[in-house]
């Protein structure tokens, strides 16, 4: 063989030696992408979850985050998930009801959840477990429930009774039970991306809107609504999502250490939520930039009775067994 040829030959060979060290050492990519701002409670979740998820698996894992609809809004998030085209998110609960998964909106039902602890008899229970077994036959895996927090309610109008909801566009995540705790108030629910919300407020095309504190702090939706009633009437959280295929193809000692990862961001997200909400809801009042309005006894019974309705109506969708084994648990039974 001439010489030329055997150094070209060896060359190669040693390129080719060179790229499969490389491939051996390249790290498994996961993309998780969420539409809010990083300094939220899901925001620090995921990039707690990036944190413990490369340390722990010594760089063998590289989590891409991000943040703010940067690759897909809403609706658009779950279907790139299925397709593979990110491998990690956490919808809000909300969100799951166009996917086919109706049982999720049980969390959106107004004044179902008395507070935190209920919440996390549920997402810790029996329930919780069995709406997370729904989504495997879509492709999903659910890896854990983040919490947020409770709503408040906001427009360029005080909202103290259900009447002064009368008319207005009202934004909503694409939730029939949202759709309904909003007609029962006289109002007219316009689903809209969490993206788009600000700008709709901004030029009129939604009147007003609920989010947790620190979302609408987060994304300046205070600067565009006149006043917020702090009305706590329901609950925003989420269910942290992985493609089954992917998740279920790692290596089994890089799934483990991804999942003590997940469990310490989970408690990390949750301890956070309460603080980020309480404190989003300081500065949104330190800015002078809208008006809060707390409401009286008689004005909370008020919302009640006229919300009341909402549950019934909707058992047919969510389903009553799921309805009635969630009040059980929130309450500390099992079924
Ligand atoms: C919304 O769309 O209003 C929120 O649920 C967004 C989020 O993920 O918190």
């Amino acid at each position: 063989m001439p010489t030329l040829t055997r150094r070209a030959l060896a060359a190669g060979t040693a390129l080719l030696l060179l790229s499969g060290a490389a491939l051996a050492q390249a790290p498994i990519v996961i993309k998780f992408s969420h539409v809010v701002a990083p300094d939220t409670p899901k925001g620090r979740g995921a990039d707690k979850f990036k944190e413990l998820a490369e340390k722990y698996t010594g760089g063998k894992v590289k989590v891409e985050v991000y943040p703010n609809s940067q690759l897909f809004k809403d609706k658009e998030e779950v279907e790139a998930l299925q397709l593979g085209a990110v491998q990690m998110l956490a919808p809000s609960l909300a969100k799951f009801g166009p996917l086919g998964a109706k049982e999720f909106e049980v969390f959106d039902l107004p004044y179902i959840l008395p507070d935190k602890a209920a919440l996390r008899r549920v997402t810790d229970g029996a329930l919780g477990k069995r709406l997370f077994d729904k989504l495997q036959t879509k492709g999903i895996t659910g890896l854990a429930y983040w919490d947020n927090g409770f709503k408040v309610m906001s427009a360029n109008k005080p909202l103290r009774m259900p009447a002064d909801f009368r008319g207005l566009k009202m934004r909503i995540q694409s939730s029939k039970v949202l759709e309904a705790q909003f007609r029962a108030l006289g109002a007219i629910p316009q689903v809209m991306a969490f993206s788009e919300v600000y700008q709709g407020m901004q030029t009129g095309v939604v009147d007003g809107s609920e989010n947790t504190p620190s979302n609408m702090f987060t994304q300046k939706h205070h600067e565009v609504q006149k006043y917020v009633t702090l009305s706590d009437h329901g609950y925003i959280g989420y269910a942290v999502i992985t493609n089954k295929k992917f998740w279920d193809g790692l290596p089994a000692e890089i799934r483990t250490e991804l999942d003590k990862a997940m469990k310490e961001a989970t408690v990390y997200a949750n301890e956070v939520a309460d603080k980020d909400n309480a404190e989003a809801l300081d500065e949104m009042k330190k800015s002078g930039k809208t008006t809060f309005v707390t409401l009286t006894a008689d004005e909370k019974a008020a919302w009640k009775a006229a919300l009341e309705p909402v549950t019934a109506d909707m058992a047919k969708r969510v389903g009553k067994d799921v309805i009635e084994e969630f009040q059980k648990e929130a309450k500390g039974g099992t079924q």
